[in-house]
Parts: C-alpha cells; structure tokens; sequence
C-alpha cells in the first residue's frame, strides 16, 4: 500500500500518517522530519535545507526528489509506505509516478486532509513537536500525557522554528501555489480521496481507515 498525504501546512498530515503508519506496519517517511534531523545533525543538506525552510519556501527539488528515491528503494519499503511531505510540487509527482511505473507499481491513495486556511495559524501557534521521534501534539487539542514530554519517547518537546506566524503566512502561499495543484493531478490519476481534517483526529483516522480498507 503506497499513500500519498496530501493537505496544508498543519493540516495534520503528520498526526495521521504516524496513527495509519502504526496500524498497517509501514515506514512513514516524512521529507520534513528527514530535513529537520539533518539540520539537527549539521549536515551539509540541512545547512541548505534551514535556509529555505525558515522562510517558508520549500527546498528545491534537487534536494528533494533523489533523497526521497533512495529512502523509498530501501527494504523496509517493500510492503508499502506513508509519504508525508512529498510530492510537494508537479514535478516531485511526475518524478514519484515514473520511479513507481517502472516496476509496475503506483500511489494507491492519496489522501487530501481538507483544512481552511483559518483554522491553520492557531493549530500552528500550538504545535509541540517532539525532535527525537516526530510526534506531534497540540496544547489545547491533542496535549501530551505529561506537559512538554513526548509520550511516545519521553524527550522534551519543542516548539517548531518555522511555526512563528509569520513563516506561517509564506508556507501557507507556497501550498496554494505548489502544492494545491497536485490535488488535481491525482484526482485525475484516479486516487484522490478528501477528508474533513477539521474533525477530531480520530474521527478523521477513522475516515482515512474507512477509505483504505
Ligand atoms: P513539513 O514538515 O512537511 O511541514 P508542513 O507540510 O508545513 O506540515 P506540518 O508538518 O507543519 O503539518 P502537518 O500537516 O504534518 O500537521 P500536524 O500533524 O503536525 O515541511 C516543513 C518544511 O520542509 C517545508 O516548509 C519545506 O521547506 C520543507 N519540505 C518538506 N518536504 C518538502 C518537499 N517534498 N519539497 C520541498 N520542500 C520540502 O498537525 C498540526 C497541529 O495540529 C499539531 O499541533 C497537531 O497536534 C494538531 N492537530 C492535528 N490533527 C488535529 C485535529 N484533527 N484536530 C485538532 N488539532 C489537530
Ligand atoms: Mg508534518
């Protein structure tokens, strides 16, 4: 099963790739975490990734899109996978669809978590992350067991970099720009499936799990 999360800056793209993840035992590969870990580390990548993303921009697709293929031609991914975060821009897609074409294989759903733009700046401004296991949480929505402690890991969570309002506003153009157009390209490959993300987020996993079987 190879699923594509589709949906805006804080949608909650994260919260139910890592709950279907779990479900089904596959690896969630999430290009941000995989930028945010390099950065983290001191990478040559993330030096060059924080730049972009501290504006908000996206990181260019030469640093992307070969990243992605390595990660996805690893074992674990045998029998499928969640991606969070990728494709992010047509080109991204067209390059996920020709990779996939050559054995045969495709994205079986894409999954567009639906969210207006209003409700995404205070989802946002609440955010806890936690930088050890990529969970995410919500102080007012989804909070931790223990204030500021990951209940996954137990590491001290932290408050994203690019969740200040402003770098918000910039994400926020950037997906209605780059990203919003790949919801008609898999619309038109047959595997489009939208939820309402502003629902409870087990209300919308139970949506997500209705539609994947
Ligand atoms: P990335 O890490 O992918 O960030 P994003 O797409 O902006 O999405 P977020 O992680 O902010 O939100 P989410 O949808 O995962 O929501 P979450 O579940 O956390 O990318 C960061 C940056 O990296 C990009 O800006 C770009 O620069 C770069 N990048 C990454 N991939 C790239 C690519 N392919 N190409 C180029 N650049 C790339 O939920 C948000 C909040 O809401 C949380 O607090 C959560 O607890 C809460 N919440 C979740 N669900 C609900 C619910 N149902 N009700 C109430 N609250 C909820
Ligand atoms: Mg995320």
């Amino acid at each position: 099963m190879k699923i594509v999360m589709l949906g805006a800056p804080g949608a909650g793209k994260g919260t139910q790739a890592a709950m279907i993840c779990e479900k089904y035992d596959i690896p969630h590969i999430s290009t941000g975490d995989i930028f945010r870990s390099n950065i983290k580390n001191g990478t040559e990548l993330g030096k060059k990734a924080k730049e972009y993303m501290d504006q908000g921009k996206l990181v260019p697709d030469e640093l992307t899109i070969q990243l992605l293929l390595d990660r996805v031609a690893k074992d674990d991914c045998k029998n499928g996978y969640v991606l969070d975060g990728f494709p992010r821009t047509i080109p991204q897609a067209q390059v996920l669809t020709e990779a996939l074409a050559k054995t045969g294989e495709k994205v079986d759903f894409a999954i567009n978590v639906d969210v207006p733009d209003e409700n995404i700046v205070h989802r946002m401004s609440g955010r806890r992350s936690c930088p050890k296991c990529g969970a995410s949480y919500h102080t007012t929505y989804i909070p931790p067991k223990r204030e500021g402690i990951c209940d996954v890991c137990g590491a001290e969570l932290i408050q994203r970099d690019d969740d200040k309002p402003e770098t918000v506003k910039n994400r926020l153009s950037v997906y209605h720009e780059q990203t919003q157009p790949l919801i008609d390209y898999y619309e038109k490959a047959g595997v489009l499936k939208t939820v309402d993300g502003t629902k409870d987020k087990d209300e919308v996993f139970g949506d997500i799990v209705a539609i994947l079987g």
